[in-house]
């Protein structure tokens, strides 16, 4: 009887500390509403990991920055206070300059050239020196091109910002593009772009029309320029450290939910900006809505090509040789 008990006791104990060992936590944190293409894809992660896993791994998600914005939230991984985030490439550029490159004006001119260089050289060089700043990219994700908002005036073309105060998201290179066109560069959070809009301390923004959506950013805005200048993506994130602490089995599941997510919100991406602009204009009452015709849309490149060294200056050789390759 005794020895039965100490059998079962063993048993038990052996099971609770396989299991306690095993059993993974991911804070998985974002800046962007549930709604979002990045919102819906962490939620179908979440779903798909917990189930792939058999519940050794779970994922608490956390949106719209309750816990920590995109910049924050860097460090915060790398003390393990999360363990998963989303961030935009321009946030991580404070980490890896090079993610800079997708931030170049007009630099790639559809979508799938941006997914070209996600998945050739260029996102090796990202992945490989993001790991020497203790990052680990699990994965890149979309959200789409950006385009201009503001309460001042119609952008038609680059010098009607002069003068005007845009938010950025920081990385150099949209200070830049902001500030060559004698606009004023301001570097703030996602999270409070709407109540600095709709307090007059910043004139306009950049942004999808999903995040524009969402963030229901229209209704204090006039002005909308379709500009389609410059792309917004996202590195899918952990630690090293975090990765390191974790079972190979347990590395692969997680890869492998990543994977069959990306396809996903690559989908969702560009259907949610479509719909989103519908919503816009459907729901917009006070907005103004301008397309840039090809005459004029010439005219913005040729003039951010005149700035291209400036751009470029930033990135490095080994990125911007593979760009001839793309
Ligand atoms: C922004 O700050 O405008 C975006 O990076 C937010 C996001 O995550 O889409």
């Amino acid at each position: 009887m005794y020895v039965k008990k100490l059998f079962i006791i063993i048993l038990l104990t052996f099971t609770i500390t396989s299991f306690a060992e095993t059993k993974i936590v991911i804070k998985f944190s974002h800046v962007v509403s549930e709604n979002s293409p990045k919102g819906k894809a962490v939620l179908y992660f979440k779903n798909l990991v917990e189930k792939k896993s058999d519940g050794r791994i779970s994922v608490q998600i956390f949106p719209r920055g309750v816990l920590f914005d995109d910049i924050t939230v860097v460090e915060a991984l790398k003390n393990d206070i999360v363990q998963m985030a989303a961030p935009s490439f321009s946030k991580l550029s404070f980490y890896v300059k090079d993610f800079q490159l997708f931030d170049i004006p007009f630099l790639f001119k559809n979508i799938y050239s941006i997914h070209r260089a996600y998945s050739g050289n260029i996102g090796e060089i990202l992945k490989r020196n993001s790991e020497g700043n203790g990052i680990k990219v699990l994965a890149f994700w979309d959200n789409g091109f950006k385009h201009i908002t503001n309460n001042s005036k119609v952008i038609k073309l680059p010098n009607d910002m002069k003068g005007l105060k845009f938010r950025t998201m920081g990385s150099d290179i949209l200070n830049y593009q902001f500030s060559l066109a004698g606009a004023k560069p301001y570097t703030k959070s996602f999270s409070n772009l709407k109540s600095l809009l709709e307090e007059g301390v910043i004139d306009g923004q950049e942004n999808t029309f999903s995040n524009i959506y969402y963030q229901k950013m229209y209704e204090v805005q006039r002005y909308l320029t379709v500009s389609k200048h410059g792309y917004l993506g996202y590195a899918v994130i952990t630690s090293m450290k975090f990765w390191n602490s974790i079972d190979k089995e347990l590395q692969d599941i997680i890869l492998e939910a990543l994977e069959i997510s990306t396809h996903y919100e690559y989908k969702l991406a560009i259907e949610d900006n479509e719909r989103s602009f519908e919503m816009i204009k459907l729901e917009a009452k006070d907005l103004e809505i301008h397309y840039i015709d090809d005459k004029n849309r010439a005219l913005w490149v040729k003039f951010y090509k005149r700035y291209h060294e400036k751009f470029t200056n930033v990135i490095s050789q080994e990125i911007l040789k593979e760009l001839d390759n793309l």
